[in-house]
């Protein structure tokens, strides 16, 4: 049997357009981020000094918000404002496949 190391975070309904969830997968959290249906994966922890960017905010400008000091990503490339930093894990970006 073929191994794989595959794992399901949830299904596409599970998280409405324009919001976004937290999963903990093997003790490390993720954020899933619906932006009019297209889904990003980012580690939830803000390389500035590590809160939680699933409890902030996205706009249709496609930047994350970190809700402790407003530092803002690019859901697209990981980088904030200035170029300077990086989310530190961008795992994955697709786009939903309309039915
Ligand atoms: S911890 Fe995110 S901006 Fe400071």
């Amino acid at each position: 049997m073929l191994e794989t190391n595959f794992v399901k975070l949830c299904n596409i309904s599970d998280i409405p357009e324009n919001e976004m969830k937290i999963f903990n997968i093997r003790n490390i959290e993720f954020v899933v981020v619906n932006n009019n249906k297209e889904f990003h994966v980012v580690y939830n922890k803000c390389p500035h000094m590590g809160n939680s960017l699933g409890d902030g905010s996205f706009d249709d400008s496609g930047y994350l918000t970190c809700p402790l000091h407003k530092w803002q990503f690019n859901l697209e490339t990981g980088k904030d404002l200035k170029d300077m930093k990086i989310l530190s894990l961008l795992i994955l970006i697709f786009q939903q496949v309309l039915e």
